[in-house]
């Protein structure tokens, strides 16, 4: 293992020990273990001599500045939030490898011809306030106001959370890169799914991310005596909800090629034995690589909620949270990284689709994006058991020093 990816595996297991949790990982946006790890990820930021600062909404941004005049911004990125219950990979890999390809452009003393910047998103799962590319959006100059009035399960508004951390709400979109100031973006993640293991590649070019609409209800029934309400005169909010996420299986289940849809958080109240449950609060997220069918599919389901609602006597309120459009990777950018994966003796190089969301879908509005997938073991994400082996580590690390002589090269001349 050379010592590069050997760093990059201990940072790894270094991040992955912050926690919130001492049973598994969780690093939610906000909490004391996310403000550690920008901490950690600043120090070694700074180490590989980037300008390292923490904006508003809790990015990590170092900059390594270019000398030429006009030079603009190349970002790669990544997360270093997690999901409950996570995976010790899932945005880390991106931001450690990005440092690395700092370490080589810094070793081989490239001058290069634009800003490159290594930014860790402050939160890209949305596992707080089910807003997702947080982080993203404040660096696209796309961040929702509204999004500060988002509560989360201890009723705190994201808006007490920024402030808590130290930041001015008022002043969270200064800390954008103006678009005409962007050059490109790229990201290496873990693919999270199993196509890399099935086609035993260590990694693969992604050419398409999903389209994403992110979707929270409110189930309103009564609570009551589970031992005396008779059956035919009750609101049972979570009869509702459970009728519902049927509902949303059977669709997923029959669009199956074209459509994912999750019921993910359910949160009951009052949660208690015997008592009928009247009240819940319960999310969806749904995907699909065309931006019409989530379209339809989301009316769809919101059709249906509204029938189970109406039929059950309950009220529902229906909130949209986010949706974010697929995105097509950018052409040129694109055929550079093919050209570095064809230059790392990886057998063949192979262009996917990515299901899974990432920080490049925000940045995709200002800027032409890029991404490198790198093998996870079974595909497994979202877990404590995922895991991407110091070889595809290497494998994704050599493409990435291809790229960036590549991309020093290409914007040298364009
Ligand atoms: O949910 C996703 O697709 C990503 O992991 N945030
Ligand atoms: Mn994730
Ligand atoms: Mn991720």
């Amino acid at each position: 293992m050379n010592a590069q990816t050997k760093r990059i595996v201990e940072r790894i297991e270094t991040l992955g020990k912050i926690s919130n949790e001492t049973e598994c990982l969780s690093r939610f946006f906000g909490t004391t273990a996310h403000k550690e790890a920008r901490e950690v990820i600043k120090t070694w930021m700074e180490e590989e001599g980037l300008e390292a600062e923490i904006d508003t909404i809790g990015n990590v941004r170092g900059v390594l500045y270019s000398e030429a005049s006009n030079a603009k911004h190349l970002v790669v990125g990544s997360h270093y939030d997690t999901v409950f219950q996570a995976g010790k990979y899932d945005g880390p890999l991106g931001i450690l490898l990005g440092l690395e390809m700092v370490h080589i452009v810094q070793k081989n003393d490239i001058k290069l011809p634009f800003h490159f910047n290594v930014v860790a998103f402050t939160d890209e799962e949305g596992g707080r306030f089910n807003t997702t590319y947080l982080g993203s959006s404040v660096l696209a100059g796309n961040f929702n106001s509204k999004w500060l009035d988002c509560r989360d399960d201890n009723d705190k508004t994201m808006q007490e959370v920024i402030e808590e951390m130290g930041g001015h709400c008022k002043s969270i979109n200064k800390d954008k890169i103006p678009q005409k100031d962007w050059l490109a973006y790229f990201e290496i993640h873990i693919e999270q799914g199993p196509v890399l293991c099935k086609e035993d590649l260590p990694v693969c070019v992604v050419n398409t991310i999903a389209a994403q609409t992110r979707i929270e209800m409110k189930w309103l029934g009564k609570s009551g005596h589970a031992g005396t309400s008779p059956m035919d005169m009750r609101k049972d909010a979570f009869c509702a909800a459970a009728e519902f996420a049927l509902a949303v299986e059977t669709l997923g289940q029959e669009h199956s090629d074209k459509l994912v849809a999750t019921v993910g958080k359910v949160n009951v109240k009052p949660n208690t034995s015997n008592v009928i449950p009247g009240y819940v609060y319960c999310t969806l997220d749904i995907r699909s690589q065309d931006d019409y069918i989530l379209e339809k599919a989301v009316e769809a389901l919101h059709k249906a909620a509204e029938l189970i609602a109406e039929k059950r006597a309950l009220t529902l309120n229906w909130k949209i949270v986010q949706t974010n459009p697929s995105v097509v990777c950018d052409e040129n950018i694109t055929r550079l990284l093919k050209e570095s994966v064809d230059g790392s003796n990886v057998e063949r190089c192979l262009e996917i689709p990515s299901g899974a969301g990432h920080d490049g879908v925000m940045i995709s509005r200002v800027a032409p994006v890029s991404m490198l997938f790198v093998r996870c073991e079974e595909g497994i994400s979202h877990h404590p058991k995922e895991y991407a082996a110091p070889m595809d580590i290497a494998a994704a690390l050599e493409v990435c020093r291809h790229f960036i002589f590549k991309l020093n090269d290409f914007y040298k001349k364009n």
